[in-house]
Formats: structure tokens, C-alpha cells, sequence
């Protein structure tokens, strides 16, 4: 089955696209990776994104503006995968949409909105679509997140020891596979998102993030901020546990810049690179991890690979690319890989990664241009993702 995952994260820098060729082969997944583009989102529908989401204020207009606005910009990126990765034919699309809200109290997950009115996508491209990922495992007492966790557990299970699957999106998330134990996935904390908001607070908008990690090269890490934002209780909640920007936003910072004696930017910088590798550093370490499989935006800063390294020695760190899987096009393949699994009638969570009763089918399906057909139910699910080319 050929299917197209698109997915935006929290940083919501721009949509990825991603196709492959997926098939069931008695307990392998077998996935063919037929390339993936990224697609900037219209400036005006970034500008709405960024002035809606907490802890700003906003109205259902605005709501219903980015739903349709993102539901776009999707169907555009999907349009042209199906066209340039796809060569017109396809089986499936799977949207993960833009993540406006993730609602946790108290540990526990009590809503996850996700826009991009799925309606775009299946009228642009006659497809059907399969959307809204996360509500069934949240309605099952999960946490709706990290995702990833099933794709990670299926491709790691081809490592030795203790491996872990990383992912420096706006937030870090982990997945750890130990043989004979339930896989355990979470978020450890902010990977980009503070940094981010540090670089626009600092350029009054004009730069997005710290390119190649310059200004925190030229900084230095201070102990006591440092030492103020590793306070944060989260640190110390135990697996499943997830978190967004809901909770790690600009106000978070100055709340914390307020509360020490004040670094110069680049400090700040410095310190909130070495904080990102100091809690990923200590979420793998309490699980032993022996290996590290990175992706995400996040390895394309240096300072943060390097932080990241120092803080774990004797912990080899590998690309997602070694496993054959684009680093900039995990995330939206590890969704395709969940919309097959829901229209073969396959759970995408493990309930241990996610903290939910029970493994759940998840998504919403939207028929494309014909009736809806789905593929048999499969009798079995899949125990390792095989990637071929
Ligand atoms: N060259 C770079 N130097 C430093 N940071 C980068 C670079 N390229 C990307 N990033 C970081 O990666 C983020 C995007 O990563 P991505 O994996 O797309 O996150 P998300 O899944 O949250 O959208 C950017 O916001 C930025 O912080
Ligand atoms: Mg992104």
C-alpha cells in the first residue's frame, strides 16, 4: 500500500511530506521510503499559529481560520508528494495536523487538539485520509503521545542492548526498547522550543532559531539558570509522561530569567543547549540506554549533538539515517505507518508507551473521491519495521 504521512510538530517550522511503500509480511513491516519534501506554511497561517497558541488568548474565528488555513496548506503538501514522490498514484494519506493544544493536568491528559481540516486533503487529492491520531489513545486514559513510540519499538528491536530512539523536534521525546521489558516512550523535555522562543525574543522576531548553534557557541552556560530550569518538577515525573508549549513558552523563560541574575543572550543560549542535553542525558541514563538513535531538527545544531555527546559518554550516538530512515522524515513515515496499521484494523500504541488501558485503532478516516474499501483486517501485528530500498 502506498501512503503519504504529513506531519508538523510543535515547532511548526514547516509540514513534512513523506511517502512509502508499506506491506505486511508475516510479523515484519516491510517499508519502502519513496522520499519526503518539507513544505514552508504560508506566512499568514504561521502568523496565526504563532499569536493562537498558549498562553495566548484566542476565539473560536481564529480556530476555524487555522483548521481551514492548515487543512490547506496540508492538501497542498500532499498534492505535490502525491505528484513529485508518488507519481500520481496512492493508496492513503495520513495527517497528523498541527498541534494547537495539549491539554495535561497533573500528569494526565485530558485533551489533545490537533488542526487541519482533514476535508482539504481528501478533496485536493480524491484520497482518503486518516487524521486526528492521538483523542482514541487520550480517550483509552493515555497520553495520546509520543506516537512515535510504535514505529521507534519496531525498528529499534533490530539493535542490541538497550536502544533508544530520540527525537529533537520543539519538544525531545524518547522511546527505549530493553529486551524482555515493555517498551517505554515519553517526552523528556524541551528539545528546541525554548530556544526558539529565547532567539525571536532576543531578535524582536527577525531569526526563528539558533542556526547551527552559533550564538550558543559564543555563549556561556550560566550554573544558577541552569540550575533554576532543571527545578522544573516535570524532570522528575516518571514515564508516560508528556508535555508541550503549553508549558515550555517564553513567559516559562523570563519567569525563570527574572529568577537569576540575568546571562546575556548568548548565555541564555548556551544554557538552554546544555539544558536540552542535560535532560535527555539523565532521561537515558535512568533507563540505561546504550545507544542513541537521533532525528529530528535538533541534529542539525552541532552545539546541541556535541552537549548531547558530552553529557552522555560511552553512549554511542547514531543518525536515524544509519537505520535508513531520513532524519527530517521520521516523523511523518512513522505517521503513515500508523494510518496502515488503523485501516488494517492494526492498534498504533503500545499501552505501556503511552500509558492507555489498552492498545486502541487510532484516526479518524475521511473517504477520498470513492467509496471507502478497506484492506482485509490483518490477523497479526507486525513485531519489527524492516526499511528497504
Ligand atoms: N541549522 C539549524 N541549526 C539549529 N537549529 C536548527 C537547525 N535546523 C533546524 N533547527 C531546529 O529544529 C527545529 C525544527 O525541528 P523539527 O524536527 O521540524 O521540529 P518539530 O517536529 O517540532 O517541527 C527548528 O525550530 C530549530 O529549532
Ligand atoms: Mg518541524
Amino acid at each position: 500500500m502506498r501512503v503519504i504521512g504529513l506531519m508538523s510538530g510543535t515547532s511548526y517550522d514547516a509540514i513534512e511530506a513523506a511517502a512509502a511503500d508499506l506491506t505486511l509480511d508475516d510479523d515484519t513491516l516491510l517499508l519502502r521510503p519513496l522520499g519526503h519534501l518539507s513544505v514552508a506554511y504560508p506566512d499568514d497561517v504561521r502568523a496565526l499559529i504563532a499569536a493562537s497558541l498558549p498562553p495566548a488568548a484566542t476565539t473560536t474565528q481564529a480556530m476555524c481560520a487555522l483548521d481551514s488555513g492548515i487543512g490547506q496548506a496540508f492538501a497542498g503538501a500532499a498534492v505535490r508528494a502525491l505528484r513529485e514522490l508518488c507519481a500520481g498514484a496512492a493508496d492513503l494519506v495520513v495527517s497528523h495536523g498541527q498541534t494547537v493544544h495539549h491539554w495535561v493536568e497533573d500528569g494526565v491528559v485530558r485533551g489533545t487538539l490537533q488542526l487541519g481540516q482533514p476535508a482539504w486533503i481528501a478533496e485536493a487529492t480524491g484520497l482518503p485520509v486518516v487524521s486526528d491520531l492521538r483523542s482514541r489513545d487520550v480517550a483509552a486514559g493515555g497520553q495520546g503521545a509520543p506516537l512515535v513510540g510504535m514505529t521507534d519499538t519496531l525498528l529499534l528491536r533490530a539493535l542490541p542492548g538497550i536502544p533508544a530512539a530520540l527525537n529533537l523536534g520543539g519538544i525531545a521525546n524518547v522511546t527505549v526498547l530493553a529486551p524482555g521489558a515493555d517498551p517505554l516512550a515519553f517526552d523528556t523535555g524541551p528539545a528546541n522550543a525554548l530556544l526558539d522562543a529565547a532567539v525571536h525574543h532576543f531578535t524582536d522576531g527577525a531569526a526563528t532559531h539558533d542556526e547551527d548553534g552559533r550564538r550558543a557557541a559564543a555563549g556561556r552556560v550560566s550554573t544558577e539558570l541552569l540550575r533554576f530550569l532543571l527545578d522544573d518538577p516535570y524532570y522528575r515525573r516518571t514515564a508516560p509522561k508528556t508535555t508541550g508549549k503549553e508549558h515550555f513558552h517564553l513567559p516559562y523563560l523570563k519567569r525563570a530569567l527574572d529568577a537569576v541574575p540575568t546571562p546575556a543572550p548568548d548565555d541564555v543560549l548556551a544554557t538552554l543547549t546544555r539544558l536540552t542535553a542535560v535532560t535527555v542525558a539523565d532521561a537515558c541514563r535512568a533507563h540505561q540506554v546504550t545507544e542513541l538513535v537521533v532525528s529530528g531538527g535538533g541534529t542539525r545544531n552541532p552545539v546541541l549533538v556535541r552537549m548531547l555527546a558530552e553529557e552522555l559518554p560511552g553512549v554511542p550516538l547514531r543518525r536515524s539515517e544509519d537505520l535508513g530512515l531520513p532524519s527530517d522524515a521520521k516523523e511523518a513515515l512513522a505517521f503513515a505507518t500508523l494510518g496502515f496499521l488503523t485501516v488494517h484494523g492494526l492498534p498504533g500504541t503500545h499501552p505501556a508507551t503511552t500509558g492507555a488501558s489498552r492498545a486502541t485503532l487510532l484516526g479518524s478516516i475521511t473517504p477520498g473521491l470513492y467509496p471507502l474499501r478497506l484492506p482485509e483486517p490483518a490477523t497479526r501485528a507486525p513485531h519489527r519495521l524492516r526499511i528497504i530500498h
